[in-house]
């Protein structure tokens, strides 16, 4: 990989001159230029499609950021992950969650090791494991300790073990055994588990402890409430009807009292924020059905291949990534909202802030010196219509300018139409606001047809003007379907990766987060007089002092 500072990249340099230029364009004066610009600047793949053509972008812009990504050797580094080099170097790890998708059939999955061992075998074979556990259990084969069927499945996890199952399972909720109701259980705040226990009833519930590391202070802890408030309704021996685990440290499975033929595995090869297409998935295939995970599966792999074979101009990941390095490392944004116009892909913006946060949130480069540049912006967003009415005016009239990307499915899940056609003409119309604006002299039409005076006319133009040229990507498909779903993650997977390597940083480590778990033991051995009080600062001694009174 390139060990030069990217700022000293050619193409950098070209496009830091570029900028320059862009600065003077009006994307409205762009699309009166360019009839055929939406042809031009969108693409379809794995059953998507981007627009970027409401990017503050030319066609040279495009040429200058793709002879960066070349200049950063995103190829060589994106074949390097695809068959299984150890890119993860500060944890010696291979990055292969693509492997968890490739259907066995496929030329590349045979080929594929880790340490000399042949993955393919290991995959399906805990694919077959999740097929016939999951049909046993949606066939009412499987059932609790009193011979009642499963009717409650509670995921207990967190992170990538909680984000990636809560979303699939809300995103494809038509798609859903009527019976199974899906819970998750994510927060170390009792009153999460605590709701949700009063939910469910012991007889018929099965919970998925579902842990990499098996460790997580938070899961474990939650793991073991719900144990014991299990153990209050039934024997010791009922347990193995009701927990299973997803894990990759089999040691600790055992340890907490799973059987671990009870336990479905995964390996470290797979980042957590990189699980949803493991075992981690099994509270998707109990709820969906094995047919429809393997399609969710499909679907990913069908942008892999995408990724892996498209020439760069026409690679979705790689164009999505570079519109988001020249709006981040030339124009600045700070963030990057997405707007599912959605209801059921109200999680996809958290399952995101983890994705690209998590990964790319660095600043220090694959060769150890600090980056020279900005890297992962803030993630956020909500669904739209509902974030229309809550931040968009920010985005519209703040002072940032905040690239967004629109998510649009054009036929809804609901026979209700008339709703989904005031949802998707309000997504386009967004983001033809943000992109045309309105101008002074429209403002000034409009008032002077609602009869306004001059004096009124002129206090009231600055602030009903707004200049528009505001950046926004819109990836349409034409159903929310489980091929659609694993497509568009997959999406955002590689243009994170692509991002990455643009930046010089190891999008696959997570080193940030361990501080605070580390100083939160400590903390909490005070809090329960385990331990003297450490000698903190002011503060957190004030505060540690304050929690031990009020808990006593
Ligand atoms: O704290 C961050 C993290 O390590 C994530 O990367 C991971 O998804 C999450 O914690 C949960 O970890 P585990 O699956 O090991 O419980």
């Amino acid at each position: 990989m390139p060990n030069t500072a990217l700022t000293d990249a050619a193409a950098f340099k070209q496009l830091q001159e570029h900028h320059q230029t862009a600065l003077g364009w009006h994307m409205r004066e762009l699309f009166s230029a360019q009839p055929d610009r939406f042809e031009r600047m969108s693409l379809s793949a794995a059953g998507l499609l981007l627009d970027y053509s409401k990017n503050r972008i030319e066609s040279s812009t495009l040429e200058l950021l793709l002879s960066l990504a070349r200049e950063r050797q995103v190829e060589a580094l994106r074949d390097a992950m695809f068959t299984g080099e150890k890119i993860n170097f500060t944890e010696h790890r291979a990055v292969l969650h693509t492997a968890l998708r490739t259907p066995a059939a496929q030329a590349d999955a045979a080929a594929l090791q880790v340490d000399g061992q042949h993955i393919a075998e290991d995959v399906q074979g805990v694919l077959s494991r999740i097929q016939s556990f999951t049909t046993r259990v949606r066939d009412g084969q499987w059932r609790g300790h009193t011979g009642k069927e499963i009717t409650d499945i509670v995921n207990i996890g967190i992170g990538g073990s909680h984000l990636g199952p809560q979303m699939v399972c809300t995103a494809l909720h038509n798609f859903t055994h009527p019976r199974l109701q899906s819970h998750f259980v994510s927060n170390v705040d009792g009153h999460d588990l605590d709701a949700v226990l009063a939910d469910v009833n012991p007889e018929t519930t099965l919970f998925i402890v579902a842990s990499k590391t098996f460790t997580t202070q938070e899961t474990m802890m939650n793991a073991q409430t719900a144990r014991r408030w299990f153990l209050k309704h039934a024997k010791e021996a009922a347990l193995a009807l009701h927990f299973v685990a997803v894990s990759t440290n089999a040691q600790a499975v055992g340890a907490f009292g799973i059987d671990t033929a009870n336990m479905f595995p995964f390996w470290d090869w797979v980042g957590g924020r990189y699980s949803v297409w493991s075992a981690i998935g099994l509270s998707i295939a109990l709820a969906i059905g094995f047919d429809n995970f393997r399609a969710f599966l499909d679907g990913a792999n069908a942008m892999d291949r995408h990724f892996r074979e498209a020439p760069l101009e026409s690679n979705m990941p790689v164009i999505q990534a570079l519109i988001g390095i020249w709006n981040r490392n030339f124009f600045n944004s700070e963030s990057l909202s997405i707007a599912p116009y959605h209801h059921n892909l109200r999680f996809f913006p958290a399952y995101l802030q983890q994705l690209d946060m998590e990964s790319n949130g660095k600043r220090i480069t694959r060769d150890g010196s600090a980056v020279e540049v900005a890297t992962c912006p803030f993630i956020w967003g909500d669904v739209g219509t509902n974030g229309q009415h809550a931040f968009f005016q920010l985005l519209h009239q703040g002072t940032d300018i905040t690239p967004i990307d629109f998510i649009a499915v054009l036929k809804p899940a609901h026979d209700i139409p008339q709703h989904h056609q005031v949802l998707l003409a309000n997504c386009f119309a967004q983001s033809e606001a943000f992109m045309r604006g309105k101008q002074a002299d429209e403002v000034r039409a409009d008032l002077q047809q609602q009869g306004a005076n001059e004096a009124e006319l002129n206090m009231l133009l600055p602030h009903k003007t707004f200049n528009g040229n505001r950046p926004s990507n819109t990836i349409l498909m034409q159903e929310l379907t489980p091929a659609t779903l694993g497509a568009l993650i997959a999406l955002y997977e590689h243009k994170t990766f692509v991002q990455g390597a643009i930046w010089g940083i190891n999008s696959f480590d997570q080193w940030g987060v361990e501080l605070g778990k580390v100083l939160a033991k400590t903390i909490h051995s005070e809090l329960t007089g385990e331990a003297v009080p450490a000698r903190h600062d002011a503060s957190t001694n004030a505060l540690i002092a304050l929690a031990k009174q009020a808990l006593g």
